[in-house]
């Protein structure tokens, strides 16, 4: 059963990311794997990565659909987390894997324990294997260790299975971040500040998918957010820019 239909809309929105205020254009080099560039969140992610000098390679189950939707200067590479065979290419000369993947059904062979579980132990054993430099993982506020959702059946135990897939990355010994947003607008970052929140102080929190770019771009190569769990809202009463402080007080989980 398909969740719902991808509708992709706001290439213009993606192209004022060079606009925005919030960036610092470290012009970085390097080949960074986004898994998950055609979902919402990841193409923003891979456009704010890209934009700020990296080589993007791009995955997707289906690389002529993909291509036809997505503008942008990528590398597109087949890939599918349930299948560690598809990983070992496109991880090949790969600095830092970026996961902005879930599953796209909550029964069926893409469910989420076959995805957002399996799926990531597969992703970050070849991730190992390639001696990638670091792993950040796009995760979710409602998912992760300050909460139980082992008894939450909803959507399949979603919850529950994002949760462990959080768990295979933080103990997996790779250098690694996790975000984990609420609700996420599909808009550009950089112009409203915002906050990063520690995950047992909010549940559902609002930042724009540019914003999360922005966050999961720094973390790639920043020190302070190694090991680092953490979620992001939108907070107009703060400086632009107040959340590259924050690290130090978030923890792992
Ligand atoms: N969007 C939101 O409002 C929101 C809010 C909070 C948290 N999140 C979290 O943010 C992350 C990204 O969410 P999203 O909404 O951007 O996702 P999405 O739009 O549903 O896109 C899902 C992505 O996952 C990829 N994918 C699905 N199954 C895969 C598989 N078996 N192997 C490899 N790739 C696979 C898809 O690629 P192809 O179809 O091209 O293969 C697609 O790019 C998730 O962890 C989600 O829980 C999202």
């Amino acid at each position: 059963m398909k969740r719902r239909a991808f509708v992709f809309g706001g290439l213009s929105t993606l192209a004022s990311f060079q606009h925005s205020r919030d960036v610092k254009a470290d012009g970085h080099t390097g080949r960074v794997l986004i898994l998950g560039a055609t979902g919402r969140i990841g193409r923003f992610i891979a456009e704010t990565i890209r934009s700020d000098g990296y080589t993007v390679r791009a995955t997707t189950r289906n690389v002529d659909r993909a291509k036809q939707r997505i503008p942008g200067d990528y590398e597109w590479v087949q890939a599918d987390v349930r299948d560690p065979r598809t990983l070992v290419e496109p991880l090949r000369d790969v600095d830092y894997v970026v996961s902005s993947i879930r599953s796209s059904q909550w029964v069926g062979g893409y469910n989420p324990e076959f995805v957002d579980y399996h799926g990531m132990q597969n992703l970050v054993d070849a991730a190992k294997a390639a001696g990638v430099k670091h792993f950040v993982l796009i995760s979710t506020a409602t998912s992760g260790p300050q909460v139980d959702q082992s008894k939450n059946p909803a959507k399949n135990y979603v919850r529950y299975f994002k949760t462990k897939g959080e768990e295979v990355v933080r103990t997996s010994g790779l250098s690694h971040t996790i975000i984990a947003p609420g609700r996420v607008p599909e808009e550009p970052g950089g112009e409203i500040p915002f906050i990063l929140l520690d995950r047992k102080d909010y549940y559902v929190s609002i930042i724009k998918a540019g914003d999360v770019a922005l966050a999961a771009l720094d973390a790639l190569t920043n020190p302070a957010a190694r090991g680092k769990a953490f979620g992001l809202r939108n907070e107009p009463s703060v400086a632009l820019g107040h959340w590259r402080t924050q690290y130090a007080e978030m923890p792992d989980r």
